[in-house]
């Protein structure tokens, strides 16, 4: 790894063994783009890459009167100079003007890392990576611009933000900052997005790519379940197995866009950051505004390779604290059991039976606070009703360690419900335009967290609950999406500020309560993955994935989620049936089956299950025990998609490829079909591997693969919807 500064041409080249980020000055004395992909030599000059005529009716810059904006590759435009693209930022200055052009002051390149002020960001230590930030300045708008570049030794990653700072006395206002703009030299690409809501979360969808735009956005103040902020750009025919592709994830859980615009030259110009809609931060004298980060990653070798560099990268250095890369405990929820409707009592014997079942944590979700015994009342109340819980959490908690049980409970502390003593006490903590009627959602309406007295009231709060008691885990849910958003506290020019000091808000409630409980574990959760993005693993390393969780739709989310996310963070329980989502029977088997590959848990009353069922269930924790640091942190790998197939696939592997675990769901059987096989991935090709009792070499399996079809003679079969198989791979 290193990032070299070529001084005669003024080029910088970053790279590592696998990948080149080149770039440099341009001839206006901007910052321009060279090339972003596969590892190439160093040289003094790349500068032909560039293109130094104009052609009809393009503007040039005047001194140069050859450089056009437009058809050279920048790498954080403007709008208004002859780069008729989407720009990256824009800056209202005090006379009204929204012209800019930053140019090349200075910059330092140094080991490690810097963490960003208040945001959620990878890290690395000095042997882990090395970062670029280039000083630029606007001397007109009297403000610096500073574009930061990280790039990784071991992972094909450059991580990217900017920061703004008024150097004038004047007060400027960006109404539009993103996180980095990335320009590619020609548009073959197709588009893949990760879309869906409540119940569907991340589905992938693909797009070609041709002139003019396609984009992605959230404007709900969370990242959302209907567009998630990550997304790739590939090559045609690039699959899970080979070909080039680009990631780009949003390290940041509010609004958000996404965007690649081709234009008719053949440019495709890639934008990240948040959404520039319903934004506007006034930088007044010497203010600096930090947009959050963006983590580009490349792959030549296919979208699995791609997936395991963001699996590894946000395990070992975006996921922090005590439960980094540790296998995480066996748990159950209540929710499913009993929605808001528990005693005491009846906790308690779902949580007997649980242990007896080997289940080492307990989750009391909602419904344990207040006059919390419906959604209409409650929220932001965090006392506990004793009618529910006679002594308290603490109480609770102390019964359930003496069962031998860790025990954790669910908050919702960003809401509040208009019947709540706390919205009768603050009724201008709710997020609401003055005069208007401020929306519902679920009956509650948002908390204002861009106040810090709200946020620093409800941590008071949470603090005492939570320190009464021995709390090993904490559930936040986040159910509704940001409406009618407006702060009292505000002047009218500081609206704009609203939204993104909202997300401000919740990161700083997060890191407070992280730094007085280091050892809780955090899941995060929005009305199941409503908020499930990198922004969120850096204060919860793990999400609540779907609040579906039946397990044959759960295939489908849990797969799209995979391709962005690790499998350690992704929340799947085993739940009664019929599922109370889809009305679907699925064996507990299938249903274990596919909550392995997450952060794993049941959500059910164990009482109410078969004896034989009971006994599966003692087995798969176990199993689970044995196995969860693979299931959890292993190479996983997509082998067959439920989107194209009747059947799905994956496979996890172990580091040095002699374990593995491989995972066949039959969704849908069909007949009178001859066997087909499933090939495998990750192994090593001369290891002999015994599967289902048989031994086969990794280069068999890899290649012809093992034989799927119908009846059991056939291999494994699959004659049965529903019918699903988990198979330990152990190499000689
Ligand atoms: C939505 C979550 O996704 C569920 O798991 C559950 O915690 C409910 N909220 C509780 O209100």
């Amino acid at each position: 790894m290193n990032i070299i500064w070529h001084k005669k041409s003024r080029q910088y080249h970053l790279y590592n063994d696998k990948i080149s980020y080149i770039m440099g000055i341009s001839p206006v004395g901007e910052l321009g783009g060279i090339y972003f992909g596969k590892r190439i030599h160093d040289k003094e000059e790349f500068s032909y890459a560039d293109y130094r005529f104009a052609l009809p009716n393009v503007t040039v810059d005047p001194d140069t009167e050859s450089y056009s904006r437009e058809l050279n590759r920048q790498e954080y435009p403007s709008f208004g100079t002859g780069d008729f693209g989407a720009a990256a930022f824009e800056v209202e200055q005090s006379n009204g003007s929204r012209i800019s052009s930053f140019t090349y002051k200075s910059h330092s390149i140094f080991k490690g890392k810097t963490p960003l002020n208040g945001l959620p960001a990878t890290y690395a230590g000095e042997d882990e990576a090395m970062t670029l930030e280039v000083t630029l300045e606007d001397d007109v708008a009297k403000m610096t611009l500073v574009l930061s570049y990280t790039i990784f030794d071991k992972y094909p990653v450059v991580a990217r933000h900017a920061v703004f700072r008024n150097n004038g006395t004047e007060t400027v206002k960006l109404t539009r900052a993103l996180s980095m703009c990335l320009d590619l030299p020609d548009r073959d690409y197709r588009w893949m997005q990760f879309s869906g809501a409540w119940a569907r979360e991340r589905i992938p969808q693909e797009k070609e790519l041709s002139a003019g735009s396609v984009m992605i956005e959230s404007k709900r103040g969370v990242s959302s379940a209907n567009q998630n902020p990550f997304v790739i750009i590939k090559r045609p025919g690039t699959d899970d197995f080979s070909g080039d592709a680009f990631g780009f994830s949003f390290v940041y859980s509010g609004n958000f866009l996404a965007q690649a615009e081709c234009d008719t030259f053949g440019r495709t110009r890639i934008l990240m950051g948040i959404n520039p809609e319903r934004f506007g931060w006034p930088l007044e004298k010497g203010e600096e505004f930090e947009t959050p980060e963006v983590v580009m990653a490349v792959t030549g070798s296919g979208l699995n390779d791609l997936s395991q560099t963001y699996h590894s990268l946000y395990n070992n250095n975006l996921v922090r604290g005590k439960w980094k890369n540790r296998p995480r405990p066996v748990l159950i929820n209540n929710w499913e059991a009993t929605f808001m409707d528990f005693t005491e009592e009846r906790i308690l014997s779902i949580a007997e039976k649980a242990k007896e079942a080997g289940v080492e944590l307990f989750v009391l979700d909602d419904g344990w606070f207040g006059e919390r015994n419906d959604d209409y009342a409650g929220l932001g109340d965090w006392i506990e009703n004793p009618d529910k819980l006679p002594q308290g959490m603490k109480g609770l908690a102390r019964k359930m360690n003496a069962m031998g049980l860790k025990f954790g409970f669910w908050i919702e502390p960003e809401m509040v419900n208009p019947d709540s003593n706390l919205f009768r006490r603050h009724p201008d903590w709710a997020l609401q335009t003055p005069g208007r009627k401020a929306s519902l959602g679920r009956h509650q309406l948002v908390l204002d967290y861009s106040r810090e007295e709200v946020v620093d009231y409800v941590f008071d709060m949470l603090k005492k609950v939570i320190s009464d008691a021995p709390i090993s885990y904490i559930k936040w849910d986040m159910n509704r999406s940001l409406t009618e958003v407006y702060s009292a506290e505000l002047p009218p020019q500081k609206q704009g500020m609203v939204y993104h000091k909202y997300v401000l808000g919740v990161y700083r409630l997060y890191e407070k309560l992280r730094a007085e409980f280091p050892e809780i574990l955090f899941e995060s959760c929005s009305s199941g993955g409503n908020r499930f993005d990198a922004g969120m693993l850096y204060y919860a390393p793990q999400a609540w994935c779907s609040d579906n969780t039946d397990a044959i739709d759960r295939i489908k989310i849990q797969y799209g989620t995979s391709y962005g996310y690790p499998i350690s963070s992704i929340g799947a329980h085993v739940s009664a049936v019929p599922n109370q989502q889809t009305g679907r029977n699925v064996s507990i088997t299938t249903r274990a089956n596919v909550a392995y590959f997450g952060a794993f848990g049941y959500e059910l009353d164990l009482n109410h299950i078969t004896d034989e069922e009971f006994e599966e269930v003692k087995r798969q924790i176990e199993f689970m025990k044995e196995n969860r640091e693979l299931f959890q942190f292993g190479r996983f790998y997509r082998l067959r998609s439920p989107f194209e197939a009747d059947q799905a696939a994956w496979i996890v592997v172990s580091e040095d490829g002699k374990r593995a675990i491989l995972a066949l769901y039959c969704m849908r059987s069909n007949v009178n079909m001859l066997p087909g096989f499933l090939k495998l991935a990750g192994l090593k090709e001369d290891a002999l591997y015994t599967l289902k009792g048989e031994e086969y070499y990794g280069d068999e399996l890899m290649n012809l693969g093992v034989p799927v079809g119908r009846l059991a003679a056939d291999g494994f079969a699959i004659g049965r919807d529903f019918v699903s198989y988990v198979e330990v791979l152990e190499a000689k």
